[in-house]
């Protein structure tokens, strides 16, 4: 950002609860704008199925140079059923995501899975298992098989067809999502798990003597164990609380977010954060924030979306790209408070009458 420039935040609601969601984080910003505490521009864009319908392209150009010149950007989520059937498959609202993953090399994801104390019942795990639950997966985010080439059809010589994706990692690759992990792990309990599949693939082979070697050159004081991918999973819902950081490549850390976003409670309560290398000379880092959860479809447009990953993805923002840690807290300290005091969207309540998404938003500006 130039230093006498206001930072620039791009808000991409995108499909299905999207829209719902991204405002009710919008609120939370003006709310720290108008106080006084934050200043920004924010701008809003497409993406995804909408931007399809209405420009051709999930990702148009003109939003690809917008989201490149942003200092963050909040993004609510893509896809929706429709467009599986409708759009081709080029042209499908998920390549928005990639595209923007790939062209701002957002290559750190970072997704914490923390269990606040008023949800510990919310969870499908026994209380005592994910009471006090604090452990942040970061997921190689911009090549492994999401991107390897070749990929897509192949004719086979007696004419039928096969489809090819391609897992792939170079030695830097791998290196930068671990300097980030371990990087991390220093200033958390310097306990970091590596997950992959050693055992059967060249890549987790490739993978962990990287990872060995990084620990051993730079980061010897962190405790590492390596594990593998399945081994993972079932340990996560076993005994979630080994973990303190997760190190993973893009499509183990795709599914074992998604079963570490449930030992909190709801899939509607984790936030993550996308995050490119940041330029030494400018300290300008691409970033992107955004829920982990999807576009929920089936509750789209009602109002009951858990706007809650929205908000607390924006909280890390604050922390991560612009350095406002009492802010971030803030937030965080109001999400606290909102569930104590027994405030719940459809997917978190347990015997309390849901609130709408507006409400919960209301709620959090309140405590703010
Ligand atoms: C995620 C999502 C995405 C992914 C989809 C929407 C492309 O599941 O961010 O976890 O697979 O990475
Ligand atoms: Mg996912």
């Amino acid at each position: 950002m130039a230093s006498d420039d206001k930072p620039a935040i791009l808000l991409l609601a995108g499909d299905g609860i999207g829209p719902e969601i991204v405002t009710q984080a919008r609120r939370v910003l003006e709310a720290f704008i108008k106080q006084g505490d934050f200043v920004a521009t924010i701008s809003d864009a497409q993406v995804g199925g909408v931007a399809w319908l209405e420009e051709g392209d999930p990702l148009p150009e003109h939003v690809l140079a917008q989201a490149k010149e942003a200092d963050a950007i909040l993004l609510g989520a893509v896809g929706a059923p429709r467009f599986d059937l409708e759009a081709p498959r080029d042209k499908r609202p998920e390549v928005a995501l990639l595209r923007l993953r790939k062209e701002l090399d957002l290559f750190a994801n970072l997704r914490p899975a923390k269990c606040f104390k008023a949800l510990v019942d919310a969870s499908s795990l026994k209380p005592e298992l994910v009471q006090g639950l604090d452990l942040l997966i970061v997921r190689e985010l911009s090549a492994g098989v999401y991107f390897g080439k070749p990929r897509g059809e192949e004719k086979m010589p007696d004419g039928s067809s096969r489809w090819v994706d391609t897992q792939a990692y170079s030695e830097a690759e791998i290196v930068r999502i671990t300097d980030v992990a371990f990087e991390l792990a220093r200033q958390r309990r310097a306990v970091l798990h590596s997950a992959d599949k050693a055992n059967v693939m060249e890549t987790g082979y490739f993978w962990r003597k990287i990872v060995s070697e990084r620990h051993k050159k730079k980061f010897s004081e962190v405790t590492l164990n390596h594990i593998l991918a399945d081994n993972c999973a079932m340990q996560l819902v076993r005994e979630p609380k080994q973990f303190d950081i997760i190190l993973t490549d893009n499509l183990f850390g795709d599914l074992l977010s998604d079963v570490a976003a449930m030992l909190t409670g709801s899939l509607g309560m984790l936030a993550s954060a996308s995050l490119g290398t940041r330029d030494e000379k400018s300290g300008r880092q691409n970033a992107l924030y955004e829920p982990v959860h999807g576009s929920a479809p089936d509750i789209a447009g009602k109002g009951i979306a858990n706007p809650l990953a929205t908000i607390l993805s924006l909280a890390m923002m604050l922390r991560i790209s612009f350095e406002r840690e009492d802010l971030a807290s803030r937030v965080e300290n109001a999400v606290e408070t909102a569930l104590m005091r027994g405030l719940r969207t459809a997917d978190i309540a347990i015997s309390e009458k849901p609130i709408s998404s507006e409400a919960m938003g209301d709620a959090i500006i309140a405590e703010l």
